[in-house]
């Protein structure tokens, strides 16, 4: 390993790796320090400055004498500060933060809460691993190397998607992936939450959704797709719980995309009201995995009224600024043979082209229509990259999650895209071929290759500023317990966090390498599983 990389490890583990940092010489004992900022801070980013000062003062085990106190100041004399002084300051990019540590002081610049959150975790990074747990703890060296760390990320949605429809997964662990996603400065979570196989999202207007779409008659065993295990499953989110979610993410700075995924992949909503499809039905939750025939009926007027009243409800409950229709995978067989979809497919007008079929036209008049009813609630639609097919309305964005094809045709048309390849982004694929590894999705996704991932690759420089960021996402057919989507999950996550952070200068696998090793030792801290990565 070159020496600077190894310094750098060493001295300043940090991941996602900063966009500068010059290490010199000397170190700051935070040991009891003081805690300072300008008055101008809001309550939400006091209230993160007394938490870190409140872990720091229990794991220095010494907390009535030299607990760190935060002071109010009108203005703060950075020059002659003395500990932790934090200052906002409007002239540094949006969630960036800059960090001085000199031997008096450790001087923090931001310009946002987001900002403040993600210097918390650099410093956290810095310190002995005991600040996460805020345990005391003996024998440490209460040392931060002098350092200037000036830092800003590279792409503004920095996604991870969970699945709850296949597998369902309670608030309190949906809340234990958000923590870790904070910690590696991710800020989007998109929530899958509808599916063939169950309808996790309380609607007031249609409570058969989660009553019977929750819920499924057993579960398909492995890849056995005609087997059943026989036990009932199921369960679902009410709007209490969800808006719980909500605040607790925006609290860590993320913010809650949830994905309704439709005109496809509606087999659960499907068995709760039948009159939505094409035959009418009946229609089960599904118990195995793929792609279901069985799809949404658009030539039925009913059914685009109850899309456009599920998205209201969906759009007056999220505060974010996207709403996910996915639009992924939807078979057109039923829509060949309906009646009701071939009259309206007449009534647009709608003509098969070289491009696309006549029933590609009718999914994007469907997409259109979201489109629409999201607008005048003041949302924006996104959908996975399949809504590109045919012709996409202007002002949508699209998630390129195959080869990247049909997301280089969308940024080409000036579409904005995130990018989730599932070459570099499907955390479902297994770690290694090694058949020690759990049952997972189609693909084998290491480590490395998800630190390879540089979203922009193949883009000219304009192309690429319509590259929102990127995503990795969380399929859970095969994943039934916390313990095993926190395997599937970590340490892919951090290796994902640089490729969506640094600046491909910024990245480098030894060095990574060598403070993950650190890191995974927080993880244990936490309480977290995750596979250990290979030597
Ligand atoms: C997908 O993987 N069907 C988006
Ligand atoms: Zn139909």
């Amino acid at each position: 390993m070159k020496l600077l990389t190894f310094l750098l490890a060493a001295f300043l583990p940090i991941i996602p790796y900063p966009q500068e940092v010059e290490l010199t010489k000397g170190s700051f004992n935070p040991k009891g320090a003081p805690f300072t900022c300008d008055s101008s801070i809001g309550e939400k980013e006091y209230a993160q400055l007394a938490l870190l000062a409140d872990n720091l003062s229990n794991c220095c085990g010494k907390r009535s004498s030299i607990a760190p106190t935060i002071r109010l100041k009108a203005t703060v004399d950075a020059g002659q500060a003395r500990g932790f002084v934090f200052l906002k300051d409007g002239g540094i990019p949006a969630e960036g933060y800059v960090i001085e540590v000199s031997r008096k002081a450790v001087t923090v610049r931001f310009p946002d809460y987001k900002g403040l959150l993600n210097s918390i975790q650099t410093l956290k990074q810095i310190m002995p691993v005991c600040i996460y747990t805020g345990a005391p703890t003996d024998g440490i060296r209460w040392e931060i190397p002098c350092c200037t760390i000036k830092d800003a990320p590279r792409f503004g949605w920095r996604g991870m998607h969970l699945d709850c429809s296949r597998h369902f997964f309670p608030v309190e662990e949906v809340k234990k992936y958000l923590d870790v996603m904070a910690m590696y400065k991710l800020n989007k979570f998109h929530w899958h939450l509808t599916d063939d196989q169950g309808w996790r999202l309380e609607i007031e207007k249609y409570p058969r959704l989660t009553e019977t779409g929750g819920f499924r008659d057993g579960t398909c065993i492995a890849k056995d797709m005609d087997s059943n295990d026989g036990i009932r499953y199921g369960g679902f989110y009410t709007k209490e719980q969800i808006r719980e979610v909500i605040a607790y993410a925006a609290n860590l700075g993320i913010e809650v995309v949830p994905e309704i995924d439709l005109p496809g992949h509606m087999r659960a909503a499907l068995a709760a009201y039948p009159e939505f499809g094409c035959t009418g039905g009946p229609y089960t939750v599904w118990t195995s995995w793929g792609v279901a025939q069985e799809v949404l009926c658009p030539g039925k007027e009913g059914t685009m009224q109850f899309l456009e009243d599920v998205l209201s409800e969906v759009a007056d409950l999220f505060p974010c600024e996207y709403i996910h229709v996915g639009g992924d995978e939807c078979p057109k067989d039923e829509w060949k043979k309906c009646p009701d979809c071939q009259a309206r497919i007449a009534e647009l007008g709608l003509k098969d082209t070289k491009k696309a079929t006549k029933e590609q036209y009718l999914q994007n008049y469907v997409t259109a229509r979201m489109q629409q009813v999201l607008g005048s609630k003041g949302k924006k639609l996104i959908g996975w990259e399949e809504i590109m097919e045919g012709e996409l309305a202007p002002g949508a964005t699209v998630m390129s999650w195959k080869d990247g094809k049909l997301g280089a045709e969308a940024v080409r048309k000036g579409f904005d895209v995130v990018m989730t390849p599932y070459e570099h982004c499907y955390f479902d694929f297994a770690q290694s071929d090694s058949k020690d590894e759990p049952l997972g999705g189609w693909g084998t996704l290491p480590l490395k290759k998800v630190y390879e991932f540089n979203p922009t690759r193949g883009f000219t420089d304009e192309e690429a500023g319509h590259i929102l960021g990127a995503q990795a996402n969380l399929w859970t057919e095969y994943i039934p317990t916390s313990e095993h989507l926190e395997y599937m999950l970590l340490p892919r996550l951090q290796a994902l966090s640089e490729a969506q952070w640094c600046s491909n200068g910024a990245k480098d696998w030894q060095r990574f390498r060598a403070s993950l090793e650190i890191h995974l030792g927080i993880l244990d801290l936490l309480g977290y599983n995750y596979r250990k990565p290979d030597r």
